[in-house]
């Protein structure tokens, strides 16, 4: 790719960004790998109607599912039909639905096949030249993630990847993203063999919500807390994203996963870089991706023993959830029954930077956890001095600021009060705004605005080659650890608590408490 080239193509992506953004996306095809899949059923196809019925997708418009299985148009279309009836977030509109599904198409073949891609590409030029799509392609690659490589190599050899000035073509890569650093480092480099940059993706449904979407509307569109956002005036950080499920119907793929690749270089560190990252001089794509490189490579590296100091793993064992009994992650189906796996991950990590130098942040995560939250809970330091010394008050409770993420979006301040009565007494109440409230309850997937944005070429919510390979340098040193020091005690934590002691221990040790503990 000469410098002329990929210049052009940045500005064309620019200008199309300006030209559509929060209005209709221009004419193109989604081409979904993996289209008679559970993502697709679930939450593309329910996130592409919700884009519809928003008016932002175009008349010249269509969908190809792609998987191996046989089947024509119309059963593909009936398929979905069905499932929009358990997965669709909004109420079906007729005549919507139908301008939809006629715009749908089924290709069978299988990925690793070299005559699929030429039926794809034949498929593709035909309804280019009935519905006016342009040649714009948007290839979502919602495989298993054995196939990401292959495909993209596949569409590139038949030329289904070149892009010009007249049309684009984008790659959707779902996670996982690799599953160590040099995994990851060996997947861009393959793919960015064949493709530009601008061309990739990478997806974090986190990036999705939002309440995390939000995270830098508050930060950085409000004058007030930023002043206090530093050393000088944060105690500590907490991020929890605890969920109640445990590992369902997926025991094969965790059991090669386990709570820290699931969980920690992507949606966890997708919270922390956000509300740690500097400010990024304008809201572009790079520039903000650039800050969350920055943020994450700043993270001090665990070395071996930092690892078994700050870095905490569980896994559930028999236990009760919402009153229900609940069994034991190596009782679940296709999963050995001495598995070293963790399902609970808990770390504390500190950002060597002028910022941050000496807050702790502590993230946690796991399966089979009491409550399913996810929230980020900012501590502030005390007062420099306590003025109630000869009263009753003796301690002052911290400052809080507490930014929900799931479910129950919002956002909450605790702050200290006099109790009203003759004698000096002061209560924690709370300044507490819910999304709903507001704005009233928006159903979405969570998919629309990262497959709009991707039609209209904005990056800003995806992840650089760059931003993937700094999480998976964090986490690197705990999997080399983890890998050879097996947990003697697994399982430690019954399904339905808080997870494992040393979990608590990591606080205690600092004073400190896991705030969602005891509500
Ligand atoms: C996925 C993980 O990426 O995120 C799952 O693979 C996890 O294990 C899920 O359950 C959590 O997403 P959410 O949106 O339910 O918080």
């Amino acid at each position: 790719m000469t410098a002329t080239a990929t210049q052009t193509s940045t500005q064309i992506q620019e200008s199309r960004m300006k030209e559509l953004a929060g209005q209709k996306a221009g004419p193109c095809i989604i081409v979904i790998f993996g289209g008679a899949g559970d993502l697709t059923k679930r939450k593309l196809i329910p996130a592409l109607y919700n884009l519809s019925l928003h008016n932002l997708l175009p008349d010249q418009f269509a969908i190809v599912g792609m998987a191996r299985s046989e089947k024509s148009d119309d059963s593909f279309r009936d398929e979905l039909t069905q499932a929009m009836e358990q997965f669709a977030t909004t109420k079906i509109e007729p005549q919507k639905w139908d301008w939809f599904l006629k715009r749908i198409h089924y290709l069978n073949g299988h990925f690793e096949d070299p005559e699929a891609y030429k039926k794809l590409q034949t498929l593709l030029a035909g309804i280019d030249s009935k519905v006016q799509t342009g040649g714009n392609y948007l290839f979502y690659l919602a495989t298993a993630e054995d196939y990401f490589e292959q495909i993209i190599k596949m569409l590139a050899q038949v030329g289904l990847t070149n892009e010009d000035e007249n049309h684009w073509r984008n790659i959707i890569i779902e996670k996982p993203f690799g599953n160590d650093l040099e995994s990851a480092k060996a997947l861009n480099r393959s793919i960015l063999s064949v493709v530009k940059e601008s061309q990739v993706y990478r997806i974090d449904h986190y990036l999705g919500k939002e309440t995390v979407q939000n995270i830098m509307v508050f930060r950085f569109g409000n004058g007030f807390f930023e002043p206090a956002w530093n050393n000088r005036f944060i105690d500590h950080v907490q991020i929890t994203v605890a969920e109640t499920v445990g590992v369902e119907t997926r025991g094969g793929f965790y059991e090669r996963a386990g709570a820290l690749r699931d969980m920690v270089p992507n949606h966890l560190f997708q919270l922390l870089s956000l509300i740690a990252m500097e400010p990024p001089t304008c809201f572009d794509a790079d520039t903000v991706r650039t800050k969350k490189t920055e943020l994450l490579t700043a993270i001090r590296p665990l070395k071996r023993e930092a690892v078994r100091q700050n870095a905490v793993r569980g896994q559930y064992g028999d236990g009760t959830i919402d009153g229900k009994p609940a069994k034991a992650y190596r009782s679940e189906s296709r999963v050995a029954p001495d598995s070293s796996v963790e399902t609970f991950v808990a770390l504390k990590l500190f950002i060597d930077n002028w910022r941050w130098t000496d807050v702790p942040f502590y993230l946690r995560t796991g399966k089979h956890l009491p409550k399913r939250v996810s929230e980020i809970a900012i501590q502030f330091k005390s007062p420099p001095s306590c003025l109630f010394r000869d009263t009753n008050v003796d301690t002052l409770k911290p400052n809080v600021l507490v930014m929900q993420i799931q479910p129950d979006e919002g956002i909450s301040l605790q702050f200290g009060a006099k109790v009203p009565g003759p004698t000096l007494k002061i209560g924690q109440v709370e300044m507490d705004f819910r999304y709903n409230d507001y704005f009233g309850a928006s159903p979405q997937t969570g998919y629309e605005t990262l497959i709009y944005d991707c039609m209209i070429g904005d990056q800003t919510l995806f992840n650089r080659a760059d931003n993937v390979e700094a999480g998976w340098a964090v986490v690197k040193p705990i999997q080399e650890v983890w890998q050879v020091e097996k947990c003697a005690d697994f399982p430690n934590y019954a399904a339905g608590t808080w997870g494992p002691k040393k979990a608590e221990e990591l606080m205690a040790q600092d004073g400190r408490k896991w705030r969602l503990d005891n509500q």
